[in-house]
């Protein structure tokens, strides 16, 4: 009988104690939605910091009441200047909320904009909004595309609106038909194990080392046949193509001195061990493992026009393991992922 008693409150107990769990989950969910939402509709407005500086301009008042602060560095003053060209407070809420800090500077110094399009757009630029416009009518494309296809470049033909390139010793750095190295030269190249005459940076030789050995574990025989090219070197190698081909074709395969990955010390091409070109089993297992010692194929197929080189799927270019992998895995060509994580 005791055993009964005993069994029917440990059965009451739990039940209870398994409803007062379930409502107080079901509380608190509902409190911190509740919190949000509060915080959402709570925001400070800057009224309340500008109200008593030199910065109050009256006729703003109401406005002021609807734009919420944010802790910047001369945030009235850009307030006020934004007010004037006539953006509405919903406009600068979502201005201070979506845009980067060096497209809002350069908002204040323009014409006023409908940037109703651009809020999830992360990487557009306020000067180039009218190129993205004319590129979408023209490519009937998406403005997501429209943004990155003109920030790399490609509303303009090669070779034309060319950048020198800043940050040469960055094993980032961005090298194609825009981006100029000039002549620089790399301080810490090193030459590969295969044969002195070839050089990498201290880090993509390293890597490039290790790739060789792992491809001869999986019997991939690969070997360097041209690492580092100089800025002369380059010079003498694109006027001999052009000499044989013609500017318009050695311009697809090859790049002009100043713009080949190869200046950088972090580009190399391989050939199958035992012969003068890539065997297809081997590009495969680059294709598919490079990314894992750090490199990627940098120019593809499905790319040519991005690139504007041909596919060289022996062109090897070293990045580190980390932005490897994830170039890799978000497929993209460097061009682009270097305008959307990079710059
Ligand atoms: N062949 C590659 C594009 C270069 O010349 O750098
Ligand atoms: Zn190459």
């Amino acid at each position: 009988m005791l055993k009964k008693e005993i069994f029917i409150s440990s059965i009451i107990i739990l039940v209870i104690a398994l409803f007062s769990s379930y409502f107080y989950i079901k509380n608190n969910n509902n409190s911190t939605k509740e919190l949000k939402v509060f915080n959402m509709n709570n925001k400070e407005k800057i009224f309340s910091y500008i109200s008593n500086t030199e910065d109050y301009i009256p006729k703003y008042r109401e406005m002021y009441e609807q734009i919420n602060y944010h802790n910047e560095e001369n945030y009235n003053k850009e307030i006020n200047v934004l007010l004037n060209l006539n953006y509405t407070p919903l406009e600068i809420n979502n201005i201070y909320d979506f845009i980067k800090r060096n497209n809002i500077k350069k908002l204040l110094t323009a014409e006023k904009l409908d940037l109703t399009n651009y809020y999830n757009i992360t990487n557009f630029e306020v000067d180039k909004i009218n190129r993205y416009e004319e590129y979408v009518n023209l490519h009937n494309c998406s403005l997501d595309e429209a943004v990155l296809k003109v920030n790399i470049g490609l509303d303009h033909d090669f070779y034309t609106q060319i950048e020198s390139i800043q940050n040469n010793n960055d094993y980032t750095i961005l090298v194609n038909k825009y981006h100029s190295l000039g002549d620089y030269e790399p301080s810490d190249l090193k030459s590969l194990s295969y044969d002195k005459k070839y050089q990498l940076r201290e880090k993509a030789r390293d890597a490039f080392e290790e790739l060789v050995s792992s491809a001869k574990l999986e019997n991939v025989f690969i070997r360097p046949y041209s690492a580092y090219r100089s800025y002369k070197y380059q010079q003498s190698l694109y006027n001999t193509y052009v000499n044989r081909d013609g500017e318009k074709n050695a311009d697809t395969y090859s790049a002009r001195p100043g713009h080949s990955e190869h200046q950088t010390g972090l580009a190399v091409d391989v050939w199958s061990e035992g012969y003068n070109e890539l065997l297809n089993n081997d590009a495969i297992w680059l294709k598919e493992n490079s990314y894992k010692y750090g490199f990627i194929i940098r120019y593809t197929k499905e790319n040519e026009n991005i690139t504007g080189y041909i596919e060289e799927p022996w062109h090897l270019r070293y990045l580190g393991i980390d932005i490897a992998t994830d170039v890799y895995e978000k497929n993209l060509t460097y061009d682009e992922y270097y305008d959307l994580y990079i710059k």
